[in-house]
């Protein structure tokens, strides 16, 4: 989950590379660097930190080489100091790598027997020093770089450049994803199109296994025994998705704000809003005959799983497994073949959602992904794919990506439960009606942020957090939980409303802060026991709730009043406030809000 670039231009490449980078600091912000080759060796600049930090260093010591890497690091093995920074290099290759060389372990003691000092903490040292060795064998770059890239184990994606020679780039992909740029005499490789978004819209995708030899006049595509693979060269809308962040203080801000857009462009896609009826595509499965789901994904995006689990079963009545990728892709889950799975990832390219998805294939599931990137990985692998229409998410913290998702479920669980014969044509009209109102309410949340900033200003002195749900609102209760500790910093926790009692109340005095998420549905009651409990110990309220504050029954520091909605679609309604409120709690810590410290937006490691 590094970002890489590289770039064999008609000019010098050093500002090229770092613009590409900008656009791949979602991926880890950890430290970067740059190498280039001028006149038949190698020169490097690396920096701790942000993008901006290289930014600086190359003021004062540019780089002239028209043949160049670059990369923006998330630290895995090795600590995120300049040191480990990438590229790393010798006199002769330079090397940048996003993923983790699972024998690095094993190769370093080898290489290290063979007399090649290891200078940093990574894995990634063992790719620079093989290759070496294979140089010194007498061996060309290429069938260097070849027999080097047979002896690697794990997930990655790697840029390699030789002093030798500034006619070549080599890219290689086992895992995470890499796309070739083609240019005009000019060749580019990246971690994603929208890197490469400003050089070129002709993009190729490496498949697993391919690598590349990129010269300035194309690239050839090989897999791992040398033999040549034909992979089309596609036009990219990435240029067309390039972001600012507008008159937003940050993209988490301009994002949530574009959620009432966004939630409806994704339901015109999957509604019939005249007709009041879902218009859901093929998805190579008789939804009749379905009967079990299996929901896999990641963060927020495994959220909205089980908001869809509660949806699925209720509305289709039909049982739905859902589980966090990583721990369902090594559980062995047995699987009766014709199932449906559905994986739900913004990125489409987190390893352990994409090994789920390959799990669930090889065991005979329908795969369906849902994905904010119609490109990645997971949607390629996928018999379909239900796009989010949200456009890119810059902010690391999911926001409209994770309402989008929502607004894809819902459709899809009254899709299967038409399907089935659970609900009737009157039944899906009222709940395709309670969706189209959506945008508005959530248009009318956004309207006056002001109270926020002031509930903010109490919960940023608070040292743990409780959110509180039950049914549907639990999971938005853990999610309301992750964005706060994810961008604030303060620890939180999502809790089932009923099973406070079984522990977590202990935590509770007058310095903790509840957050309870509570619609008035067919559970609204026994929340506002759960409340009761709460407040008996001197915990501090904030209500989330359609129902006026008299009806808590108790002392509440704070009260959020929501719209009356219909309950099917409050999960997609009560995620905004808890954005809201984490959001503004950031703001008032002073934390990095878009780029919150040791987390990245895309996830390719295990
Ligand atoms: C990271 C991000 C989260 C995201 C999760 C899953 O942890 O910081 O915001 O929910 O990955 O990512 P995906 O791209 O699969 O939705």
């Amino acid at each position: 989950m590094c970002g890489i670039v590289g770039i064999l231009g008609s000019k010098p490449v050093a500002i090229d590379i770092v613009d590409a980078l900008r656009r791949l600091e979602y991926r880890g912000y950890d430290s970067a660097g740059i190498a280039t080759v001028e006149n038949g060796h190698l020169e490097r600049r690396r920096a701790e930190g942000k993008l901006r930090n290289l930014e600086t260093r190359l003021g004062t010591e540019p780089l002239s080489g028209t043949t160049g890497i670059g990369h923006t690091r998330w630290a895995t093995h090795g600590r995120p100091i300049e040191r480990n920074a990438h590229p790393h290099m010798n006199d002769r290759v330079a090397v940048v790598h996003n993923g983790i060389i699972e024998n690095f372990q094993e190769l370093r003691e080898e290489l290290t027997g063979k007399g090649y000092v290891f200078e940093t903490e990574t894995d990634t040292e063992t790719v620079l020093h093989l290759v070496t060795y294979y140089l010194d064998q007498g061996m060309p770059p290429v069938e260097a770089s070849r027999i080097a890239l047979n002896r690697l184990r794990g997930a990655f994606a790697l840029g390699l450049i030789f002093s030798d020679d500034k006619n070549l780039l080599i890219g290689a992909r086992q895992g995470p994803p890499l796309a070739i740029g083609h240019g005009d005499g000019e060749m580019y490789l990246g971690s994603d199109a929208i890197a490469l978004a400003s050089l070129t819209d002709t993009i190729t995708y490496l498949e697993d296994g391919d690598w590349a030899v990129l010269t300035r006049a194309g690239v050839q595509v090989f897999d791992l025994s040398g033999k040549t693979v034909h992979r089309t060269a596609i036009k990219s809308v990435a240029s067309s998705l390039l972001v600012d962040k507008g008159n937003y203080r940050h993209f988490m801000l301009k994002e949530i704000h574009e959620q009432p857009e966004v939630i409806a462009h994704t339901l015109g896609n999957y509604i019939d809003m005249a007709e009041g009826a879902v218009k859901f595509p093929a998805l190579g499965i008789d939804l009749a005959g379905v009967n079990r789901v299996t929901i896999s994904a990641c963060g927020t995006a495994y959220y909205a799983g089980v908001v869809a689990k509660y949806w699925i079963e209720k509305y289709a009545r039909i049982p739905v497994e859902i589980d966090v990728a990583s721990e369902f892709r090594y559980r062995e889950v047995p699987l009766a073949p014709g199932g449906l799975a559905v994986f739900v990832s913004q990125s489409g390219e987190t390893a352990d959602t994409l090994e789920a998805l390959r799990y669930c294939k090889k065991n005979g599931q329908v795969i369906a992904a849902i994905v904010n990137v119609r490109t990645s990985t997971i949607a390629r692998e996928s018999n379909t794919v239900l796009p989010t229409l949200a456009g890119p998410e810059i902010g690391v913290a999911s926001t409209k990506a994770f309402t989008s998702q929502l607004s894809v479920l819902a459709c899809l669980a009254i899709a299967i439960g038409r399907a089935r014969g659970t609900i009737d044509a009157a039944k899906e009209k009222e709940l395709v009606k309670a969706l189209s109102e959506v945008p508005r309410h959530v248009s009318t949340m956004l309207r006056d942020e002001s109270f926020y900033e002031g509930l903010a200003h109490e919960i940023s002195k608070a040292r743990d957090v409780l959110y509180l749900g039950r049914g549907v609102s639990y999971p938005i209760a853990m999610e309301g939980a992750l964005k706060l500790k994810e961008i604030s910093y303060i620890h939180a926790e999502g809790y089932a409303a009923g099973e406070l009692k079984h522990g977590p109340i202990a935590l509770i005095d007058e310095n903790v802060p509840v957050i309870v998420v509570a619609p008035e549905d067919e559970l609204f009651e026994k929340t506002v026991s759960n409340m009761q409990e709460v407040a008996a110990r001197g915990g501090q309220i904030v209500l989330i709730s359609d129902v006026a504050k008299e009806k808590a029954g108790c002392r509440l520091l704070s009260h959020i009043k929501m719209p009356k909605a219909h309950p099917f679609t409050t999960p997609l309604l009560y995620a905004v406030p808890v954005q809201l409120l984490a959001y503004h709690t950031a703001v008032v810590m002073g934390t990095d809000v878009d780029q919150p410290r040791n987390l990245a937006k895309s996830v390719t490691v295990e």
